[in-house]
């Protein structure tokens, strides 16, 4: 491969993240992603996926399925499903993300996936039917869904949804659709804030902070999170921080209607699976699990499924301390 240098940045400490990581060019760097991971972090640009093994018991592909992930991201779910689907299988795989899905589909090709392996489409879960009919198949073997952000958009302070680095308020996972953080919040009420807090990510404060928040603007995420904790100065450090969290995160599922898309995605669902086909959801708070739980009960008892998860599945103790973006996560499947 034809050797590239780094480019020369201004200044001796380059600002720009595209600039700071090496490891954004995996390439020409992979000890320094050996390193990051071995400290437990996330190279800067990826995602290492959750729960992998778990999620492949359960969905179990095999060779000639027909599979959907609902979920893209840097594709390492997809990937692990590609290897046991070969060599005639195929995988339609759905991110709403239009930065990140380009990279990925670049990114499987280059591993060896070809055309015939793999379909990328920039679409929403919800779209589900409407994608399987495009690609000709009404029905998938497996689908799987790993729902919320990757570590790509949380980390790139240019996506805006980084509460330690500064960037411009955004938290949109598309960002040319809807309005960004930055224009949702001055057209807020406080008691639509204080709902969509308590609703979004159970957050303990969320009257007080709404009273602070709603109808002002913040044009950066840093100003945001220096408004939140301004708006709980009686409440211990500790606790501030996880409300500054809890913040980002109740805002991004409203500006990105992530309850709406999962609430159809989860009502679509059996139509979209072939009979003995498999659903695995990984989900990472507790306004999601509530969803998946009883949709996949409901389900159950009108017979659309024949079996689903009694129990949910977390990660191991290995892979939480790892990777601690593992720590939340809840696997639930279900049969047709
Ligand atoms: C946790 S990441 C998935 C990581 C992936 N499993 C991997 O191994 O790299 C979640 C991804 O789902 C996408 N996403 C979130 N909600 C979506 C929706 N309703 N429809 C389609 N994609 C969605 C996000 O843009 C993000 O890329």
């Amino acid at each position: 491969m034809e050797h590239r240098r780094r480019p020369r940045y201004p200044g001796t400490n380059p600002r720009r993240f595209a600039h700071k990581y090496k490891e954004l060019d995996p390439d020409h760097h992979p000890e320094t992603v050996a390193k990051v991971l071995a400290a437990g972090k996330t190279p800067a640009g990826s995602h290492v996926p959750i729960m992998v093994a778990e999620t492949l018991e359960v969905l179990r592909p095999r060779p000639g399925d027909f599979a959907v992930d609902c979920t893209l991201g840097y594709g390492g779910h997809a990937q692990a499903i590609l290897e046991r689907i070969a060599p005639d299988g195929h995988l339609l795989a759905l991110d709403v993300d239009p930065l990140e899905l380009p990279r990925t589909e670049q990114r499987l090709s280059q591993a060896g996936h070809s055309a015939g392996q793999f379909t990328t489409t920039r679409s929403n879960f919800a779209g589900l039917p409407a994608a399987l009919a495009r690609c000709g198949h009404p029905g998938a073997d497996l689908i799987l869904a790993d729902l919320g952000v990757s570590s790509m958009q949380l980390d790139n302070p240019e996506r805006g949804f980084s509460v330690k680095t500064e960037g411009p308020l955004d938290l949109r996972m598309n960002p040319s659709r809807g309005l960004s953080a930055a224009q949702w919040l001055p057209k807020v009420s406080a008691p639509k804030l204080a709902t969509v807090l308590m609703a979004n990510s159970d957050e303990p404060h969320a009257e007080q902070i709404a009273r602070s928040l709603a109808g002002r603007d913040f044009a950066t995420t840093l100003e945001l999170t220096v408004a939140i904790r301004r708006a709980l100065p009686a409440v211990a450090e500790e606790e501030r921080e996880l409300s500054v969290r809890r913040v980002f995160q109740a805002i991004r599922i409203e500006i990105n209607e992530e309850f709406t898309a999962l609430d159809t995605f989860l009502r679509i669902l059996p139509a979209c699976l072939n009979p003995g086909g498999r659903v695995a959801i990984l989900s990472f708070h507790s306004g999601e699990d509530r969803r998946i739980k009883k949709s996949f009960q409901n389900a159950h008892h009108e017979g659309l499924y024949r079996e689903i998860a009694r129990r949910v599945i977390r990660a191991s103790p290995e892979e939480r301390h790892d990777n601690p973006r593992s720590t939340s996560a809840k696997l639930r499947w279900a049969i047709r």
